[in-house]
């Protein structure tokens, strides 16, 4: 069976973090990131994962066949333009999931209309024509006209009948460049069930950008009136602004239950572990005072809430933190501590891991205690999301790695790669540790790629906390993002630049010539 559909009071939640989330310069994910996400979306109970715009290039096309064919229980979509081309691709890569659906979207404003110079009339047969062609191949077609919110009413009735008529089962309504308001995205939807012909036979979807921070609310507004499924992300990532957050959307209907009486099929307690997921695979950190999922947003400094929380915690929580998967646990790990130990506190942290796992995870723990007296969560955490750096089937690994630095310049670094098999050495000086480093990763590895991105975090306090790196690099329109973490600031910075170099010769291989964008 591969139809869906809400019931009155159960809203769908799709996810968008690797098509939509990923366009966002900079957030391109390996194919082996992708899965891991997918995976975890399908675990949490989402109901529909678009996985890509199988077109658009080789990888992200094979990135949706591969996520197709692992996904359990959630439907999994694919994007395409209005043409036959885009939807055959679309359907060849999304036909081996068990719920598969296709995705079709045209600019119906005036100021999309403009660019494949169609007048009305003929993106209406366009449209026609499109979905019809997506239904013979697929009984469950999403259809959105881009940039609904800025298209005439009487036009989008129109289209949207057409497309109905064609067989589309699910229509999105999407605020394409976050312009429009709570009031009008309910309104917008009202009056599309009242108007047009059809709308009671199929789900209505709003998938909203948050240019002026009203994403969420546009999304919940747009429910109130209709809507029974909300497009979104993990941490809300998307170009510009990014997209409705996934964890705002669904928290927001459970702790508000009482106005908003809509549930989602959401485990809420895999909240933080997406989260972690989709910030380190994209790079992009999640800022501090993020609702629901921000470092800060069960924190309580002031002396007056900590007296109230002491007392009972729901004075000034709307939530507990073990609702989205936060758990407080005071065990500080070390170097004494066992396997057990750490496969229990992987469990408390959101990560269920199998022997083979464990065991390299493990032996990295060892390694970290020994040079750390505490590992505190957060060191647990940077481990686990480091897991993909360095990783033995990677063309370029660091093998090791001796930096001079201090008040007399030039500052040296000698280093060793092992480079396809081969160890490669070289020596090279620079302004500053990091940039002798880097010189000495350049002289082994060619590449004309810029430096977009270099930023470091403290994972903790203290003087031997782990230092956790990202650097992006653009090379000829394409963006990676590399990560690492370790006590020692110039490793890690290596590491990160090393594990960007080794994705961008993954995307030089991936990327079709005729690459296209939605
Ligand atoms: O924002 C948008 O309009 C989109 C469409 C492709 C649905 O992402
Ligand atoms: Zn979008």
């Amino acid at each position: 069976m591969t139809e869906i559909s809400a019931s009155q009071d159960q809203v769908l939640i799709f996810d968008t973090t690797l098509r939509d989330g990923e366009q966002s310069p900079g957030a391109t994910m390996t194919l082996g990131e992708k899965l891991q996400i997918a995976a975890l979306l399908d675990e949490m109970g989402v109901d529909i994962i678009e996985a890509g715009f199988p077109i658009a290039s080789e990888g992200d096309f094979e990135a949706v066949s591969e996520i197709a064919k692992l996904a359990k229980t959630s439907v999994i979509c694919g994007l395409a333009r209005a043409n036959f081309k885009d939807i055959d691709r679309c359907w060849e890569a999304v036909r081996h999931a068990r719920r598969p659906r296709i995705h079709t979207f045209i600019g119906t404003s005036p100021q999309h209309r403009a660019i494949p110079n169609l007048d009305m009339d003929q993106m209406a047969q366009r449209i026609h024509e499109t979905v019809t062609h997506a239904r013979n191949l697929c009984d469950n077609v999403q259809w959105s006209p881009m940039d609904a919110t800025r298209t005439e009413h009487d036009y989008l009735c129109r289209v949207v009948e057409i497309a109905i008529k064609a067989g589309a089962t699910t229509i999105n309504i999407p605020d394409t460049v976050g312009y429009t308001a709570p009031a009008e995205s309910a309104d917008l939807i009202r009056m599309l069930i009242e108007r047009v012909p059809g709308a009671d036979t199929i789900t209505f979807a709003t998938h909203c950008h948050n240019d002026l921070g009203m994403a969420t609310a546009n999304a919940l507004a747009a429910v109130a009136a209709g809507a029974r499924q909300i497009e979104c992300t993990i941490n809300g990532l998307g170009e510009r602004a990014g997209n409705t957050a996934l964890e705002e959307v669904v928290m927001a209907l459970r702790v508000r239950n009482d106005i908003m009486p809509f549930r989602t099929g959401i485990d809420t307690t895999k909240i933080m572990q997406a989260s972690r997921l989709v910030s380190t695979v994209s790079g992009f950190p999640v800022q501090f005072n993020k609702a629901i999922v921000g470092k800060n947003a069960f924190a309580h400094e002031s002396g007056i809430h900590q007296d109230g929380m002491l007392k009972s915690a729901d004075t000034f929580e709307i939530m507990r933190p073990s609702d989205i998967g936060l758990t407080e646990t005071n065990l500080v790990m070390g170097k004494h501590s066992g396997r057990a130990a750490l496969r229990a506190k992987l469990v408390d942290l959101g990560y269920a891991l199998g022997d083979n796992q464990l065991n390299d995870v493990f032996v990295r723990f060892k390694a970290l205690a020994d040079r750390k007296k505490e590992v505190y969560d957060d060191d647990l955490i940077a481990l686990m999301q480091d897991t993909g750096t360095n990783a033995a089937n990677d063309r370029i690994q660091v093998k090791s790695l001796r930096v001079v630095c201090g008040t007399d310049a030039p500052q040296t670094a000698e280093l060793t790669l092992t480079i396809e098999g081969a160890e490669h050495s070289s020596h090279a000086t620079g302004d500053g540790p990091v940039d002798a480093a880097f010189n000495a990763v350049k002289a082994l590895v060619a590449h004309d790629a810029r430096l977009q991105l270099y930023q470091v975090h403290a994972v903790t306090e203290g003087t031997d906390a782990q230092a956790t790196v990202t650097v992006r690099m653009e090379e000829a329109g394409k963006i990676v993002t590399g990560h690492s973490s370790d006590t020692d600031t110039i490793v890690a910075s290596v590491r990160a630049y090393v594990n960007a170099l080794n994705k961008l010769m993954v995307r030089r291989l991936k990327t079709a010539p005729e690459a296209a964008s939605a």
